[in-house]
C-alpha cells in the first residue's frame, strides 16, 4: 500500500501574501498519497553542491532511456499546466479578483517550468510527445470547465494535478539522486548537466507542491463533487503520463 506523504508546510512570506482570504480548512490539507517518500527525507549528496568537471562519464543507455521518457512527460505536463491556468484565469479572476495574484503567480511558475523543459528537449533532441495537440485540447477544456464551475473546483483541479505531478517529480528526483550516489561511490564526477538537472527538477517539484498547498488553502476540498472531480482528474493525469512516456 502506498504510504502517506505528509507534505510539510512550505509557506514563504510570498505565499502568505498570496494566500486568499477566507481559507478555513487547514486541518486536512497536508496529506497526499504517493508511492514516494517525503521530499524532506531525501538524501542530499555532497557532489550536488561542489563544482563539477563538465567532462564527465556519459550516461548509460538505460539512463538515457529513462531521461528521454521523463523529460518528454515533464514537458507535456508543463504545457498542460500553463493551458489549464490560462483557461481558468478569466472566470476565476472576474468572480474573485483577490485570487488574481495567486493565479498569476502559479501561471508564471508553470511558464518557467515549460520554458526549461522546452529548452532541454531541444538541446538533447528529445522528441515531444505525439499527443501534444490532444493534451493541449484536454488541458484547455479542463481549465475552462473547472474555471466555470467556480473557485473551489478550479482549486480542486490544481490539487489533483499537483498531487499526481508532485509524485511524478518525486520519483524522478529519487532516481537521479540514486545515480548521483552511485557515481559518488565509484569516485566519478557527476557532470554539470546532471547536477543542474537534479537541482532544477527538485526546485520544480517544490513549486508544484507549493501550488498544491495554495489550492487546499483556497478551499479545494469544498468543491462539489470533490471526490469525483479530483478522482477523474488524477486518473486522467496518470493516463496522460503513461501515454506520453510511450508515444
Ligand atoms: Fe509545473
Ligand atoms: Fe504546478
Amino acid at each position: 500500500m502506498a504510504p502517506a506523504l505528509l507534505v510539510r508546510a512550505r509557506l514563504t512570506p510570498l505565499a502568505f501574501q498570496l494566500r486568499a482570504r477566507g481559507s478555513n480548512n487547514a486541518a486536512s490539507r497536508r496529506t497526499i498519497i504517493t508511492s514516494s517518500a517525503s521530499p524532506a527525507t531525501e538524501p542530499h549528496p555532497e557532489s550536488l553542491d561542489k563544482p563539477q568537471d563538465s567532462r564527465s562519464k556519459p550516461l548509460s543507455a538505460r539512463q538515457k532511456k529513462f531521461l528521454d521518457k521523463a523529460l518528454r512527460v515533464n514537458q507535456a505536463g508543463e504545457l498542460a499546466a500553463t493551458l489549464i491556468y490560462t483557461s481558468q484565469a478569466p472566470p476565476i479572476n472576474k468572480a474573485h479578483p483577490h485570487l488574481r495574484p495567486l493565479m498569476k503567480h502559479m501561471y508564471d511558475q508553470e511558464a518557467g517550468h515549460f520554458k526549461y523543459f522546452n529548452e532541454i528537449l531541444a538541446k538533447h533532441r528529445i522528441r515531444p510527445t505525439a499527443m501534444y495537440p490532444m493534451w493541449s485540447a484536454a488541458a484547455t477544456v479542463l481549465g475552462w470547465g473547472t474555471g466555470i464551475m467556480g473557485r473551489e473546483a478550479a482549486m480542486a483541479c490544481t490539487e489533483a494535478v499537483e498531487t499526481e505531478i508532485g509524485e511524478h517529480y518525486n520519483g524522478q528526483v529519487r532516481e537521479l539522486l540514486g545515480w548521483v550516489t552511485e557515481m559518488e561511490d565509484k569516485g566519478e564526477e557527476i557532470g554539470e548537466e546532471l547536477q543542474g538537472l537534479v537541482k532544477q527538477i527538485r526546485k520544480i517539484r517544490d513549486e508544484e507542491l507549493e501550488h498544491l498547498d495554495h489550492a487546499v488553502e483556497n478551499d479545494a476540498k469544498q468543491a462539489n463533487p470533490y471526490e469525483l472531480l479530483t478522482g477523474v482528474i488524477r486518473v486522467g493525469c496518470r493516463g496522460a503520463i503513461w501515454v506520453s512516456e510511450k508515444v
